[in-house]
């Protein structure tokens, strides 16, 4: 499934680049070599990000 459809990020993208580190969707864009365009994608990239922080967190305690 496609996270943005103007770059052509997919999900598992996304989560790769997360999981490298990726903190702001434009880490991910950054990751992919590409740009913001019509920024659709944006609170999809900031909901997979703070779900995965979630994550972390209770993983940690
Ligand atoms: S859908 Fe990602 S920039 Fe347009």
């Amino acid at each position: 499934m496609y996270v943005c459809n103007c770059n052509g990020i997919r999900e598992r993208q996304v989560r790769d680049a997360i999981a490298a580190g990726a903190r702001r969707p434009a880490d991910i864009f950054k990751s992919r070599a590409c740009t913001v365009k019509c920024a659709k994608c944006v609170c999809d990239m900031r909901s997979m990000i703070a779900e995965a922080r979630e994550t972390l967190r209770f993983a940690a305690e």
